[in-house]
């Protein structure tokens, strides 16, 4: 997961000093990610927390930032809809404690909630990292940076900080006289004075341990909430002789939660001009980032263009100097260097280097064009082998086929890959030619070297060097037209055709003209 906010990835080793020298590592410390909260602002069934950003839950990017510091443990405080979140969890997060806080009393509880699910070790690591579930541009640079300014302050609680244009309903970071913060008060506790402050708590911490655990025995829900606040253990560090330290981040997007489907779209938009920022960085060419939606799995090469109403999503991967767009979405497709790729939808697909697909192509699943293939203008594939070189240019449905290298399937092509019961699989060898309008009845097999006559229906084997023709044979009933449509344009256009062409060759000459 690493990248997935395409962040510049700076050297975050708290293990090196400036001076390059390597002193003891620190003992790692734990995480405790709080995402119990209900999110109803959502009005979804689904949990907040399972809504995605970039193609990735906001729960992956929260995990993904506590991960990628190198904890002991792990441990995601889980309340509401916490089914969903649980079954989530173990699939992109086995390594991790869940921790069940069963009512919502307030950050506090929830704290103690996940320090509960830490009782079996021998004892507490130093540091206690706190984090947000649904905080999801947080960075884990971000994080290795608070840790440690932390330490490099000896402090007893840093809390990350930001000042933001709109502080309503952050906690505020009350300062002392020297600086130092004093408390956090929220915003429902606070007076004018202190609502004034712009500078906000984000939520996100690191304790030392034993502070952390004195400073929640002592907390009270004396508050407009009723809760037990977290934020109370800064004041209780303090008058405890400890320092607390702030450290001040100027990327807010970092310390933003989602609450509602429209903090969400934003969220969404802000996590995608990052993205692309990024790959333009990298040397990709993005004609209208307005329209262009990159996800943070996609893997681009340099000098790849992205044109306009360009969506990349999933493990999507591009190679060097391959066009993609306009209006082309891509769900897993490998796509290899040079190709280009106009006005498609593409899934689980592979399209070789220098391939042409488009416009208006679909590939399905299991879709592999060869290297400087082509699938054209409204076809369709699925399960479908295109070789190396073979064109299916136009208006064709290729289901569950092998088409070797250089074939050429004509306009209009149907691979009939089901009876109604069974889906069985064509095969076309190497340098064949279908002809145009025909059906291939599955499961049937031509050979190498061999052609398809136009309008067939086959469903035998062709043979290598044969022709497969399976059509009626042609008869023109003669002057039909002057019989049955006697008096219509066509048929004055037959009786001028037919003069014309009774007249005697060479009749301008006069030669020969007579004895006709
Ligand atoms: C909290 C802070 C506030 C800060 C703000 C930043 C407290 C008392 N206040 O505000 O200073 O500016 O975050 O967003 O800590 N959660 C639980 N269990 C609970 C309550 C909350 O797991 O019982 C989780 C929520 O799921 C959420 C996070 O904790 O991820 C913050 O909860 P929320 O209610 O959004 O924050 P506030 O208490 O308003
Ligand atoms: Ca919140």
């Amino acid at each position: 997961m690493s990248g997935l906010t395409a962040e510049p990835s700076g050297s975050a080793d708290p293990a090196r000093s400036d001076t390059g020298i390597q002193t003891p590592d620190p003992t790692p410390p734990a995480v405790i990610v709080l995402a119990a909260g209900g999110g109803t602002r959502m009005k979804s069934s689904r949990s907040k927390l399972l809504h995605e950003i970039a193609g990735h839950t906001m729960l992956s990017y929260a995990l993904a930032a506590a991960t990628e510091i190198g904890p002991d443990e792990v441990v995601v405080v889980v309340g509401h809809q916490r089914e969903q979140v649980q079954a989530h969890l173990a699939e992109i997060a086995p390594h991790v404690r869940t921790a069940v806080q069963e009512q919502q009393l307030g950050t506090g509880h929830a704290v103690q909630c996940g320090l509960a699910a830490l009782a079996d070790l021998a004892q507490l690591p130093p540091e206690i990292v706190v984090t947000y579930g649904d905080v999801p541009m947080l960075s884990s640079e971000t994080l290795a940076e608070l840790l440690a300014d932390h330490r490099a302050q000896a402090a007893a609680v840093t809390v990350l900080t930001a000042v933001v244009g709109d502080p309503t309903g952050y906690g505020r970071v009350v300062r002392d006289q020297d600086g130092h913060v004093a408390r956090i008060v929220e915003h429902r506790d606070a007076d004018d004075d202190t609502r004034a402050i712009t500078e906000i708590n984000s939520g996100i911490y690191v304790f030392d341990s034993a502070v952390l655990t004195a400073g929640l025995g002592q907390l009270d829900a004396d508050n407009d909430q009723g809760e037990l606040y977290l934020t109370d253990v800064l004041a209780y560090a303090r008058s405890a002789g400890g320092a607390v330290a702030a450290h001040l981040i100027s990327d807010t997007w970092q310390t933003e939660g989602v609450n509602d489907r429209v903090q969400l779209s934003a969220m969404n938009a802000e996590m995608n001009r990052r993205i692309l920022h990024g790959w333009m960085t990298a040397g990709v060419t993005i004609l209208d980032p307005a329209t262009t939606w990159v996800q943070a799995s996609v893997d681009l090469a340099p000098d790849v263009t992205l044109l306009p109403g360009t969506s990349l999503e999933g493990a999507t991967s591009v190679g060097a100097g391959a066009t993609i767009g306009p209006e082309v979405t891509l769900k897993d497709v490998e796509v290899g260097e040079g190709a280009s790729v106009v006005r498609t939808h593409a899934e689980l697909s592979v399209i070789g280097a220098g391939a042409e697909v488009g416009p208006y192509a679909r590939l399905r699943p299991g879709t592999r064009l060869g290297t400087r293939g082509k699938i054209g203008t409204f076809v369709e594939t699925k399960n479908a082998q295109v070789g190396d070189g073979a064109k299916v240019p136009h208006q064709t449905y290729v289901g569950d086929a092998e088409i070797g290298r250089e074939v050429n399937v004509g306009a209009g092509v149907i691979f009939a890959n089901y009876d109604g019961v069974t889906k069985s699989t064509t095969v076309v060898g190497d340098y064949s030619f279908v002809g145009s309008n025909s059906v291939l009845n599955a499961p049937v097999t031509i050979a190498p070297g061999a052609y398809v006559a136009a309008g067939s229906v086959i469903t035998g084997d062709v043979g290598p060097g044969d022709l497969g023709v399976a059509r009626g044979r042609q008869r023109n009933i003669p002057g039909w037209v002057l019989r049955k449509r006697a008096g219509t344009k066509t048929a004055a256009a037959a009786e001028r055709a037919t003069s014309d062409s009774t007249e005697p060759d060479g009749a301008s000459t006069g030669e020969d003209a007579e004895g006709r």
